[in-house]
């Protein structure tokens, strides 16, 4: 989905609309301290509404272990919105989690993106009204739901031109995408980038974007489906990596010479590989680990190229409002100028999640997976 006719929402004009709030008494709301939709957190007066969590109990790593419950999500406090959620958006991190590769109390309501419209505004927000569409993404847990509360400085307007499913589908991973290119490592025009799993989520992207700045962009895929996709999000060579030695050809490609830069979200299955693969003071940013951690590396593996090495996180990028609303402007901007166009390759029912799952952790999606709540 494309949205080339609209000039983009400036960043600086989406953090006024926030100013209020963050300068209101709800400024001293420390962000993360509301907890997502739970049974522990709702009030007995509103309607009625489902969410989803992974159940306790033996077999909760696996996606059929998913349970539907109904909870009355209650009115939002001082500081606090409610979202009506319209699409939801599914990420590998949301593996991690139901697998317990990242720590979270069961029950627990998966999810960490979404895009709704606003449907109750707590005391002392504003800026914000009923109506408005929001996304939310990475701060808050617990978005498979059909409605949820959230602090109100989380909330990232969505610009009108861009519809809920796209907001949801690269709000979390376009942002992402961002802080590689721009935050982490600076992409200048010249440079040689090594993109793995070049046709997933961040992925697609990813390359999108490093090659609108001016990069030969190298992306590896695990079949040729995949890699006619990575060819047209712009990377110059693919590589099959379930059936080629990507070091290898990495190296036949430059050269011998190597790659300024690795992005590699893949981890244990490549990680070591990916060191190979740097030129002399290359950046390895290894930033997820689709197929598991990575061993651990000595230091001195570094010294025989002087190589750098990151481990960025999203969040840590988006901390202040500015941040936020900063990078979000600038995906949206992407989209708007044309220079990302937006994968929604798989789009389930909310109910359907576990399946959104099993396909997902098997390899069998690209580009972005995306829930409809109420379909
Ligand atoms: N650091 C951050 O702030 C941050 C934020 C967002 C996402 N991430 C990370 O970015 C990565 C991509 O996330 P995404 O949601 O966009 O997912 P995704 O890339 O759409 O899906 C994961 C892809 O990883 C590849 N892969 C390689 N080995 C795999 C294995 N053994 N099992 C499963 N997948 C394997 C597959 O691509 P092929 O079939 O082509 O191999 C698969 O499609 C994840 O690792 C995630 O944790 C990090």
């Amino acid at each position: 989905m494309n949205h080339g006719d609209t000039a983009p929402a400036p960043a600086a004009a989406m953090a006024d609309i926030f100013m209020e709030i963050s300068n209101s008494k709800t400024a001293s709301m420390a962000v993360g301290v509301v907890p997502a939709a739970s049974a522990a957190t709702v009030q007995s007066d509103a309607a009625k509404f489902i969410f989803f969590c992974w159940d306790e109990g033996e077999g909760h790593k696996s996606p059929q272990a998913w349970r539907p419950r109904e909870v009355e999500i209650g009115e939002p406090k001082e500081g606090e919105i409610r979202i009506k959620n319209k699409s939801i958006g599914v990420n590998y991190v949301d593996i991690y989690y139901r697998t317990g590769l990242h720590h979270e109390h069961l029950p627990f309501v998966p999810g960490k993106e979404a895009v709704g419209v606003v449907s109750a505004v707590g005391p002392g927000v504003t800026g914000i009204k009923v109506g408005d569409v929001v996304g939310y993404a990475d701060t808050q847990m617990g978005t498979y739901t059909e409605e949820q509360i959230i602090p109100a400085i989380l909330a990232i307007p969505i610009p009108p031109s861009v519809d809920h499913i796209t907001a949801a589908s690269v709000l979390l991973k376009g942002m992402t995408a961002y802080v590689l290119v721009r935050q982490a490592f600076k992409i200048q025009a010249g440079h040689t980038v090594l993109v793995h799993a070049a046709a997933g989520g961040v992925g697609s992207l990813l390359c999108q974007w490093a090659n609108a700045l001016g990069a030969t962009v190298i992306g590896t895929v695990s079949t040729q489906e995949k890699a006619a996709q990575a060819t047209e999000d712009g990377c110059h060579h693919v590589i099959i990596y379930t059936k080629e030695d990507f070091v290898t050809r990495v190296a036949e490609i430059t050269s011998g010479k190597g790659v300024h830069v690795v992005y590699d979200a893949v981890g244990k299955d490549t990680f070591k590989g990916s060191l190979e693969c740097l030129m002399q003071r290359g950046c390895m940013i290894s930033y997820g680990q689709s197929s598991g951690r990575p061993e651990p590396v000595p230091l001195s593996d570094l010294a025989p190229k002087s190589l750098f090495l990151g481990r960025p996180g999203m969040r840590h990028y988006t901390t202040t409002r500015d941040e936020l609303l900063h990078a979000a402007g600038e995906v949206f901007a992407g989209i708007m100028a044309g220079v990302l166009h937006v994968r929604v390759n798989h789009v389930y029912p909310l109910h359907e999640a576990a399946r959104a799952h099993a396909v997902l952790e098997a390899r069998r999606t690209s580009g972005s997976v995306v829930l409809l709540p109420g379909s």
